[in-house]
C-alpha cells in the first residue's frame, strides 16, 4: 500500500531499506557518534538510486561489495534536511555508509554531568519522533518504512548504553543490541549514562540514575499490572520486556514509547502515583503506534488518539473509574482551550502538515479529539463489541503502517457505526455529540475553588488534605485569574504550594504566581525554568511572562541562562514564544 509521506525524501517503492546494522562510538568530548551504518535494501527498480533522509550528517564514504559508490547530498532544507542520493551498482543489496553526527544533531541531547542527578558522568539520549532519526542515522525516515536493526555501540566504561531493542548484551565498553521486529525509524532509540536497574516484575523493570531509582521504582511499581491489564483488553504484549528509563529533567517530553524501553520524564514522579497515566499511555503505544503505526504524520491521530483512548481504559482497569473520569474531565478542558485558539485547519484529525515541521502536529487535537471519537463509537455500539473490534484491529494490522483511509475502511467494514465519521476526521471543531464526562471528585474541588475564590471561606477549610494531582489542578484552574495577592499568600501559607514537589501542580501554581506578580514564588520559578526541559510545562510559564514588560526582561534573562540546557525541540518551541 503506497502512500506519500510529505516529510521524507525517500522513494521506498523503488529501493527500500529493510534492515540497518549500526556500529557507532560515542564521544562526549566531541559530542559525536561516529562509525558505520550498513543498510540492507530491497530493489524493486534496479535502475533507481537509493534515496535517504539525512540532516547535518557528515558522510565520509559509501560503499557496496567493496566498491566506493558515488553519492550526492542535496542542499539542506530547514525542515526536511538533506536528501542523500546513492548510485547503486547493477547488483548488490548491502550498502555501508561511513559517517559522523554533528554536535547540534536535532535528535540527540548531550548533557554535562551538572545536568544529571548524579552530577558525576555525562548523559546522552536520542528523541527521534517525529523526523529526527535522520540527524543521527542515514535512513528512509518515514513511519511507513519499517526496519529491523542491530547495533554495536562503544562508550566510556562508566556508562550503561541502552536501546529500544529486544536483545542486549554488554562486553566491557561495547554494547550489543538487536531489534528483530520491524519498526518505523522514529522508534529507534539510544541512551547512555550512569544508570542503574531495578526489577518491577517478570517482564518489567526500571532504569534510572542511582539517586533517582528508589523513588521511581516505588512510583511505577504497578507497571507489571498495567501490562497484564492491557493484555486482558487487547491481546498479547508482543515485544518481550517492557522497561522504563527515567531521564534527567531536561527530557523535552513527558514520555516516549520507544519499543521495549519507554523513556520518561522524572517530573511525573509525584509520590502518589497520580501521574502514572503516562506509563499507561506509553505502554498502550505497544499496540496503537508501535504495532499498528501511522503511515505518515498526517495520520498521527491513529497513534495518539487510539493511545489516549487505551490509556484511559487501562487507568480505569488498574486505578478505578473515578481516576479515569477525572483524567477525562481535565482532558476535555484542554481540547476546548485548543479549539478556541487554533485555526480551523489545525483542528482536523487528518491534518495537512505539508511544508511544516511535523512536530507542530503534536497538539491536543490528535490526542483528545481522537480519543473522544473512539469513545463515542464505544458508547454507540457498547464496550464489549468495541473491545473486540480493537483487538481485531491490532491483529489485522500488526507490524504494519497504515493510513487514515485504511483505518476508516476497516472500521466501516467491521462495525459500520452510526456516527458522523467524516465530520470527526475531516472537519474542524468537535461534533455536538462528543461524549462529556463528569467527575464527582472534581466537582468537589471545583466547588471548593468557587467558595474560596468568591466568598470568604478560609484556605485552611479546604478539603484538600488528600487531594491528588487532578483535584489540585481542577481547583487551581477554576480559581478566578488573576487571583488577588492575599489569596495566593493564604493558600501558600496553609498548603505550601511554592515548596511542593509535584511538578504538574507546581507548574499551575507558578503560572498563577506570574499572573499575580506573587514575588515569593519567583525564586522557585527561576529554578524550575532552569531545571525542567519538558516543553509542555515550560511553554505556559514563558508565555505568561511575556505578557508584561518586566516579565519579558525576566524571561529573556532566564532563557539566556537556560538555553544551553534545553533540548533543540524545547528551544524551537520556546523561541517562538520569546519572539526570536
Ligand atoms: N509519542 C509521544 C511523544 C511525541 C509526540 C514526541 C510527537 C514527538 C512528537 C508520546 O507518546 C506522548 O504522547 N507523550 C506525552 C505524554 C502523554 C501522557 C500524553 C507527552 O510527552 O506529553
Ligand atoms: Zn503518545
Amino acid at each position: 500500500m503506497s502512500s506519500t509521506d510529505a516529510h521524507s525524501y525517500s522513494e521506498p517503492d523503488k529501493v527500500r531499506v529493510f534492515h540497518c546494522s549500526l556500529q557507532l562510538a560515542i564521544s562526549f568530548a566531541a559530542r559525536t557518534l561516529e562509525g558505520v551504518a550498513w543498510l540492507s535494501v530491497e530493489r524493486a527498480d534496479l535502475k533507481a538510486p537509493l534515496t535517504l533522509d539525512t540532516r547535518d550528517l557528515e558522510i565520509r564514504s559509501i560503499e557496496c561489495g567493496g566498491r566506493a559508490l558515488d553519492f550526492h547530498l542535496s542542499a539542506r532544507d530547514p525542515i526536511l534536511g538533506s536528501r542523500l542520493t546513492v548510485d547503486l551498482p547493477p547488483a548488490g543489496d548491502l550498502v555501508a555508509i561511513r559517517y559522523a553526527t554533528r554536535p547540534e544533531a536535532s535528535g540527540l541531547q548531550w548533557l554535562n554531568p551538572e545536568q544529571t542527578t548524579g552530577k558525576r558522568d555525562p548523559f546522552l539520549f536520542s528523541q527521534n519522533q517525529s523526523i529526527h532519526a535522520r540527524s543521527w542515522i542515514p535512513l528512509q525516515d518515514s513511519p511507513g518504512v519499517r526496519i529491523t536493526y542491530e547495533a554495536r555501540i562503544q562508550a566510556h566504561e562508566n556508562l550503561l548504553v541502552l536501546m529500544s531493542a529486544r536483545h542486549k548484551r554488554r562486553e566491557g565498553t561495547e554494547h550489543f543490541f538487536r531489534m528483530d521486529l520491524p519498526i518505523p525509524p522514529y522508534l529507534v532509540a539510544l541512551a547512555a549514562g550512569n544508570l542503574t536497574f531495578a526489577s518491577l516484575g517478570a517482564r518489567t523493570g526500571i532504569y534510572a540514575e542511582g539517586p533517582m531509582l528508589a523513588a521511581a521504582a516505588r512510583e511505577f511499581e504497578d507497571t507489571e499490572r498495567l501490562v497484564e491489564a492491557v493484555e486482558r483488553l487487547y491481546g498479547p504484549y508482543r515485544w518481550g520486556r517492557y522497561d522504563l528509563l527515567v531521564l534527567p529533567p531536561s527530557f523535552p517530553f513527558g514520555g516516549m514509547e520507544n519499543p521495549c524501553l519507554t523513556f520518561a520524564t522524572p517530573t511525573v514522579i509525584a509520590g502518589d502515583k497520580s501521574l502514572v497515566s503516562l506509563v499507561s499511555h506509553e505502554l498502550a503505544h505497544s499496540w496503537s503506534g508501535n504495532l499498528v503505526t501511522n503511515a505518515t504524520w498526517r495520520d498521527f491521530w491513529l497513534n495518539e488518539g487510539f493511545t489516549t483512548y487505551l490509556e484511559n481504559r487501562i487507568q480505569e482497569e488498574v486505578y478505578g473509574r473515578e481516576q479515569a473520569l477525572m483524567e477525562q474531565v481535565l482532558d476535555r478542558l484542554e481540547i476546548e482551550k485548543d479549539l478556541r485558539e487554533f485555526a480551523p485547519a489545525d483542528q482536523i484529525l487528518h491534518i495537512d502538515l505539508t511544508g511544516r515541521d511535523p512536530d507542530e502536529g503534536c497538539t491536543h487535537v490528535p490526542y483528545i479529539k481522537g480519543a473522544l471519537f473512539l469513545r463515542q463509537i464505544e458508547q454507540e455500539i457498547g464496550r464489549p463489541k468495541f473491545d473486540r473490534f480493537l483487538k481485531s484491529y491490532f491483529d489485522h494490522f500488526a507490524f504494519r503502517s497504515i493510513t487514515t483511509a485504511e483505518a476508516l475502511d476497516y472500521l466501516r467494514r467491521e462495525l459500520s457505526p452510526e456516527i458522523a465519521i467524516d465530520e470527526w476526521v475531516f472537519e474542524s471543531g468537535l461534533p455536538q455529540t462528543a461524549p462529556r464526562a463528569a467527575s464527582p471528585r472534581l466537582e468537589i474541588a471545583a466547588d471548593a475553588a468557587r467558595n474560596f475564590g468568591e466568598s470568604h471561606s478560609p484556605a485552611r477549610n479546604l478539603p484538600a488534605a488528600r487531594w491528588n494531582t487532578q483535584e489540585w489542578l481542577e481547583f487551581l484552574r477554576i480559581l478566578a485569574r488573576p487571583l488577588p495577592m492575599e489569596k495566593l499568600e493564604e493558600l501558600d501559607s496553609v498548603w505550601h504550594l511554592t515548596g511542593i514537589g509535584n511538578y504538574e501542580i507546581l507548574d499551575e501554581w507558578l503560572l498563577m504566581a506570574i499572573e499575580s506578580s506573587y514575588q515569593p514564588a519567583f525564586e522557585r520559578l527561576e529554578r524550575f525554568l532552569l531545571e525542567v526541559g519538558r516543553t509542555k510545562l515550560l511553554k505556559p510559564l514563558y508565555t505568561a511572562l511575556m505578557k508584561t514588560e518586566s516579565g519579558k526582561t525576566l524571561a529573556h534573562s532566564i532563557y539566556a541562562r537556560g538555553r544551553g540546557g534545553y533540548h533543540t525541540i524545547t528551544r524551537t518551541a520556546l523561541e517562538k514564544i520569546l519572539l526570536f
